[in-house]
């Protein structure tokens, strides 16, 4: 039997994206930047089978992650107008749900799998439509590099899409893993949490537009340092709107607190690195190409930090 296998790698957000607009569709409620990274990636293998069925990592799936991926076959079934059963296989070369953009990198390589097991034939912009429906970030995971979503409080299933942005910047990200296992709160909750219940979201909200683009613009002219400033800026606007709930919450750690300050010490010493973080502990650092081995081994040493991983640009998402 003919198993259909695409390969996607994760990407981090640069600048974020943090809410959905209401409705179905999944649709981002303001729009993202990010960098495609080499060094983490998802191996999908879809199979036809006389029902759907869903491992992740050769385990049955839990009952919430299956539930998503059924939907997304159901999405399939939908458009293309075929009752079609598969057994999807998920291959994680990155941990699972622990803020590390897995799901990213998990739905942009089902989204290419399922459409090719469909027999559909699909641009790359509705199949970053598409897989935004199994999770908003995974629609730039079907592109490699620097990418840029669409979203915003007017954009629908139509215009919430990604596409590549080109730069002469010559970067790595170096990912530390600041903590083991599993994040306590998912992106979905945690979106829903500040945007129904944090004092800092509608600021959050509203000065977004102006870091995009003045990220992209820092972006386009190869200004590191000023894209970097405008990503930390980016990801403690985030992180604050957790701390403005009525009931708070967090993803920092004492290890993610000390890999920040210490990103700071460098700089000051005259790195050129800036953090960002997502919705869990392990902080990522952007960093110029040239300084990427020295600056992890300063990385390493953090107490606590129990792996840093050089990452280079990673390439868009395909079928194998
Ligand atoms: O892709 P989701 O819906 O799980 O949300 C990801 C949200 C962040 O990683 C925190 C930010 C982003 O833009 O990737």
């Amino acid at each position: 039997m003919t198993t259909h296998r695409a390969i996607a790698h994760t990407n981090i957000a640069l600048v974020k994206y943090w809410g959905k607009n209401p409705g179905p569709g999944n649709v981002p409620a303001m729009g993202s930047l990010s960098l495609t990274l080499d060094g983490f990636r998802s191996i999908v293998d879809v199979c036809a089978n006389d029902r759907d069925s869903f491992t992740l990592n050769g385990n049955p799936a839990k009952e919430g992650e299956a539930a998503r991926v059924l939907t997304h076959i159901e999405l399939f079934r939908k458009l293309s107008a075929k009752n079609l059963a598969f057994r999807i296989e998920s291959r994680n070369e990155v941990p699972t749900g622990s803020g590390l953009a897995s799901s990213a990198s998990g739905f942009a390589a089902l989204t290419l799998a399922l459409a090719r097991a469909f027999g559909l034939n699909l641009d790359s912009r509705t199949l970053s439509r598409l897989a935004r429906q199994g999770s908003g970030s995974a629609a730039r995971s079907i592109f490699g590099g620097f990418v840029r979503m669409h979203g915003g409080p007017e954009a629908s299933d139509e215009t919430a899409f990604a596409q590549p942005v080109d730069s002469s910047l010559d970067v790595r990200m170096i990912v530390l893993q600041c903590a083991q296992g599993p994040k306590a709160i998912g992106s979905r909750e945690a979106m829903i949490r500040v945007a129904t219940g944090s004092i800092f979201y509608e600021a959050f909200v509203a000065n977004h537009p102006r870091i995009l683009e003045q990220a992209l613009h820092a972006l386009r002219e190869g200004d590191l340092e000023q894209l970097g400033a405008f990503m930390e800026q980016s990801t403690l606007q985030m992180h604050a709107t957790m701390l403005g709930c009525d009931e708070p919450f967090w993803y920092l750690n004492p290890v993610s607190v000390a890999a920040l300050n210490r990103v700071r010490e460098l700089r000051k010493a005259g790195y050129c690195c800036y953090f960002t973080m997502d919705a869990g502990p392990h902080v990522k650092v952007l960093c110029d190409a040239h300084e990427a081995v020295r600056l992890s081994a300063e990385l390493e040493s953090i107490d606590g930090v129990s792996a840093a991983t050089v990452c280079a640009p990673g390439p868009s998402a395909a079928l194998v």
